[in-house]
């Protein structure tokens, strides 16, 4: 029976998952199957436990069940016990689950793919929930000279930095005690997903700064537009998305997919 693989969300009708790894898996020459399927809300674990019962060998994990897929597992990467979040369950062959999170992987080599450089950078982050969590390590890992965690709650980001202050200089607080200037802005928040902007003061970019919002669409996003006209080099999060599904794709099949092609597929799709 062919190796079987889906993401899990709910809804999850939009992923654009089965996409990324069809192309992933027609690229390396690996026969597997990946569907997307709609765990019910209630019942997540049991929705993997069946899944591992017909073929099923991993998982991604998306929107609302990261969390519920972090407590189910029987080991966890150092990144994703930080993270507190799991985004690719890997089933072993003890028929242990296995979790990882590749989100913060997925954003650092979309960043490198452009480069951007990490080492030495002022490094800003826009929000406090699971998105920037799970960011936060591999970001850290980069050396940048300092990280600060800006949040609507500022109690939330101060909190977040605390809980990551042992892997480098990273501080948190509220919009309005914002200093500038950075290297690099990143939006974790999701505002855009509703057109908001959060209160950002004018003077937030370095020259040659780049602005990084993990959302993606058709049109840039109202953060990106707002960094264009500051003149910062604006990123979206599409880049993400396919580095993210690509290091689950290694995690479960012992190879690295090219992630270019599958990318401008994808953009010019949207
Ligand atoms: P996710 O898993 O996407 O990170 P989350 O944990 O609910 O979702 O976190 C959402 C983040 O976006 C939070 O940082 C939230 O700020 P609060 O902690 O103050 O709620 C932020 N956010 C959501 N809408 C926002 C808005 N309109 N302006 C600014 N920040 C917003």
């Amino acid at each position: 029976m062919t190796d079987r693989y889906c993401v899990f969300g709910n809804p999850i009708s939009h992923s654009k998952s089965p996409l990324i790894h069809a192309a992933f898996a027609e690229q390396t020459g690996e026969a597997i199957e990946y569907t997307a399927i709609a765990a019910p809300l209630d019942d997540f674990t049991g929705a993997w436990h069946r899944f591992t019962a017909e073929a099923g060998r991993g998982a991604n994990v998306t929107v609302p069940f990261k969390e519920e897929a972090f407590r189910l597992c029987d080991t966890l990467s150092e990144r994703a016990r930080r993270a507190g979040a799991v985004n690719t369950l890997v089933l072993g062959k003890n028929a242990l689950t296995y979790g990882d999170t590749t989100d913060g992987v997925g954003l650092v080599r979309d960043l490198e793919h452009h480069g951007v450089t990490l080492e030495g950078a002022r490094i800003l982050v826009l929000g406090a929930g699971g998105a920037v969590r799970g960011v936060l390590e591999p970001l850290l890992a980069g050396q940048p000279r300092y990280v600060v965690i800006a949040n609507r709650t500022a109690a939330k980001a101060a909190a977040l930095a605390q809980d990551f202050a042992d892997l480098g200089e990273v501080r948190g607080g509220g919009f309005e005690t914002l200093d500038g200037p950075f290297d690099l802005v990143i939006n974790g928040t999701s505002a855009s997903l509703s057109g908001e902007l959060p209160p950002l003061p004018d003077a937030l970019f370095a020259p040659h700064a780049t602005a990084y919002d993990m959302m993606y669409g058709a049109e840039p996003t109202v953060f990106l537009r707002w960094a264009a006209a500051r003149g910062a080099r604006t990123l979206d999060g599409l880049g993400m998305l396919v580095e993210q599904a690509a290091e689950s794709f290694f995690q479960w099949r012992g190879k690295r997919p090219d992630t270019g092609p599958v990318r401008e597929r994808l953009r010019r799709a949207l």
